[in-house]
């Protein structure tokens, strides 16, 4: 079922419509997954924080043990914009002439409450979380926000790799215009600030030139990061998602629509789990309900043919403790 087909993935998705079943899942499944042997990491990108209510514990922005072989954490989404920022202000300001520090600064306190940083900041953090998490742990599990931004995120690395690509190309080309610069005759301070001096000897004596070269290494190293996790977002060994549902009309259309969004961004979909089914024994309210969502779970087959659908029932409580998720994970073996 679920764990067999996410089974040697490093990296599992799971998202969805509000309400759905998001956090319940990811959880059920991480400590299912941390009950058969695997080392894993729950991550929450929920700036409600959910995980922490459902365990009963604690979070919060550092990794925090929950079940053996399990640990969590919630990105802190204002945090992590704040100190994203913080990073992208030093390195503008390393590439900008002096005089426009200020009006680059006010940019960027401009862009912190735009959703696009939200975004790029908390995909940098799950991009590390994942790159650091090799021999650390088997699975990194993210419970995503209802934010409907999902796949949007998903495609940000490429955006994000071809603007530092874009950045460093601009800056190759300065410092090919500062080295004609200085064949042509000594380059003054001002130009070789402006565009990047090297030194004729090719050594890194020059401080404009040790800035170029911190600079550069920095993009470098943001656009390594971001193509080594787009090449696994799109690689369906490594990584994978799970549509989260109920049986109802607009959950479909929208796991449909999430799910060729997905396909356009090349991230696989592993299953849909179609959670909280009505029983068909449980008087004729409950037994109406059940057949009107098998209507949707064949509407959902036929529109995804090709995608698995597992079905969980509608518990009777709330799946607020630990002993209901280890129950429902059972169903997910
Ligand atoms: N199979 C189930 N049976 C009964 N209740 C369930 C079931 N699955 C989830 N719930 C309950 O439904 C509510 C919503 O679940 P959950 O928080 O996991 O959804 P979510 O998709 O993460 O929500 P959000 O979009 O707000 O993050 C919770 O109160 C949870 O306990
Ligand atoms: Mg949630």
């Amino acid at each position: 079922m679920l764990l067999e087909l996410i089974t040697g993935r490093r990296v599992v998705f799971f998202g969805g419509k509000g309400g759905v079943g998001k956090t319940t899942l990811a959880s059920t499944t991480a400590a299912a997954l941390a009950r058969s042997g695997r080392r894993v990491l729950l991550v929450s990108t929920d700036p409600a924080h959910n995980l922490g209510h459902l365990w009963d514990t604690c979070i919060g922005d550092r990794v925090t043990a929950l079940d053996p072989g399990l640990e969590a954490v919630e990105i802190d989404p204002d945090a992590t914009v704040t100190a994203h920022l913080v990073g992208v202000e030093q390195t503008m300001h390393e590439m900008m002439p002096r005089h426009l520090h200020t009006e680059v600064s006010r940019h960027l306190r401009l862009s912190a409450g735009s959703p696009g940083t939200h975004e790029a900041a908390i995909l940098e953090r799950i991009a590390r979380i994942v790159d650091g998490s090799v021999g650390e742990y088997d699975h990194v599990i993210v419970d995503t926000a209802p934010s409907g931004h999902t796949s949007r995120l998903m495609a940000l690395p490429e955006v994000m790799s071809a603007w530092t690509d874009g950045l460093l190309g601009r800056r190759a080309r300065a410092e090919k215009l500062a080295d004609a610069a200085e064949a042509l005759g000594a380059p003054s301070r001002r130009d070789r600030d402006l565009l990047g001096a090297r030194g004729a000897t090719g050594t890194s004596t020059d401080p404009v030139r040790r800035r170029n070269e911190r600079l550069r290494s920095i993009l470098e190293e943001r656009r390594d990061l971001f193509r080594r996790f787009r090449r696994i977002l799109t690689d369906p060994e490594l990584c994978t998602f799970i549509i989260v549902l109920t049986a109802e009309r607009m959950p479909v259309l929208e796991t449909v629509e999430l799910h060729s969004e997905l396909s356009v961004t090349g991230v696989s979909v592993a299953a849909c789990v179609v959670n909280r089914r009505s029983p068909r024994d449980q008087g004729d309210f409950l037994a109406a309900r059940a057949e009107l969502e098998e209507g949707f779970v064949s509407s959902l087959r036929d529109r995804l043919p090709d995608v698995p659908v597992i079905q969980l029932p509608l518990l009777p409580g709330e799946a607020t403790s630990r002993e209901v998720l280890y129950e429902l994970g059972e169903r997910l073996r």
